[in-house]
């Protein structure tokens, strides 16, 4: 790849996706562009750039998907999960007792390793969420990575990583040599295509976000933007969950961290009563404890 076509795919990169690339990781590029070139029958890299300066936006796509790192698995981390069930529901079902609705965003969901275990999760915690209206939407700029999320199929390597036995006994059906998740799962979760350097506010607001793993993508400019439109979303009491090796903290301060709660955050607007509310008995089963 020739030093310009680099500049033309760092630039057109960060202009479609946010991916904010350093000069430094042509072979990144190199390993995800030579297979797509020779799989759309051309010669190499520099043909591809050609077709994207001549205006092709089916192969500006392939280029912007073929770049996304989609890596997930069920539970990743485990904490934000912990917090989840033990300290986000019960604060949010206190919250929303009379109108009992709970709406959960989970951005970049990738293939829906995430929103499916906020989804078992949920299940888990059982009858204290019997008649309610919980919606939980995952978006993606990736087409692929959804269409996965829908099927909600994954391969043994995939259900083995993080997922404890007794949810994938309890939640999957074996078929094959893979596993698919089980249809009321499934209809938990919506998918939708979006990319989080458009405007997100069509989706509504929510009481939990969970943009975990993306931004370190982005370039702080970036961050700062999607943090301001996240936190116009995300209710007045509502919650933000990032990924381990993100923060808010000296970006913006339209969120604010929860103290010894890692990776959770709440609007700066949020009353400050936290952690009043005991945890829901019934979410306490020993597969989850065994998380
Ligand atoms: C590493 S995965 C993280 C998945 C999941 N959140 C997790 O933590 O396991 C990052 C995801 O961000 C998506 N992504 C990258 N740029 C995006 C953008 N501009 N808008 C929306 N999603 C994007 C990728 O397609 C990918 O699925």
């Amino acid at each position: 790849m020739t030093p310009p076509d680099y500049e033309y795919l760092r630039k057109l990169l960060k202009d479609h996706s946010g991916l904010d690339l350093s000069a430094d990781k042509q072979y990144l590029v190199e390993s995800r562009l030579l297979p797509l070139s020779r799989n759309s029958g051309l010669a190499g890299i520099g043909e591809l750039v050609q077709k994207m300066k001549g205006g092709s936006t089916a192969v500006i796509a392939q280029v912007v998907e073929a770049m996304t790192t989609n890596e997930t698995f069920f539970f990743r981390d485990k904490l934000p999960f912990d917090h989840f069930r033990d300290s986000i529901m019960p604060e949010v079902l206190r919250a929303r007792a009379s109108r009992k609705t709970v709406r959960i965003w989970c951005a970049a969901g990738s293939t829906g390793q995430e929103p499916y275990s906020l989804a078992m999760c949920l299940k888990e915690i059982g009858a204290a969420i019997s008649g309610w209206r919980i919606e939980i939407i995952v978006t993606d700029l990736s087409g692929k990575a959804l269409e996965k999320s829908r099927a909600g199929i994954y391969s043994q390597f995939e259900v083995q990583r993080g997922l404890p036995i007794q949810l994938l006994v309890k939640y999957f059906k074996q078929s094959g040599e893979f596993w698919q998740i089980n249809a009321d799962i499934r209809a938990m979760v919506q998918q939708r295509r979006l990319n989080l350097l458009h405007d997100f506010s069509p989706l509504g607001v929510f009481d939990v976000v969970f943009c975990r793993n993306v931004l370190i993508y982005f370039d702080q400019d970036t961050k700062i933007d999607i943090f301001n439109r996240i936190a116009k979303v995300t209710e007045p009491d509502g919650f933000l969950v990032l990924g381990a090796a993100e923060t808010v903290v000296g970006l913006t301060d339209v969120f604010k961290p929860l103290p010894e709660r890692r990776g959770l955050y709440r609007p700066s607007s949020a009353r400050s009563n936290f952690g009043k509310t005991p945890p829901i008995g019934a979410s306490k089963t020993a597969a989850m404890a065994g998380l």
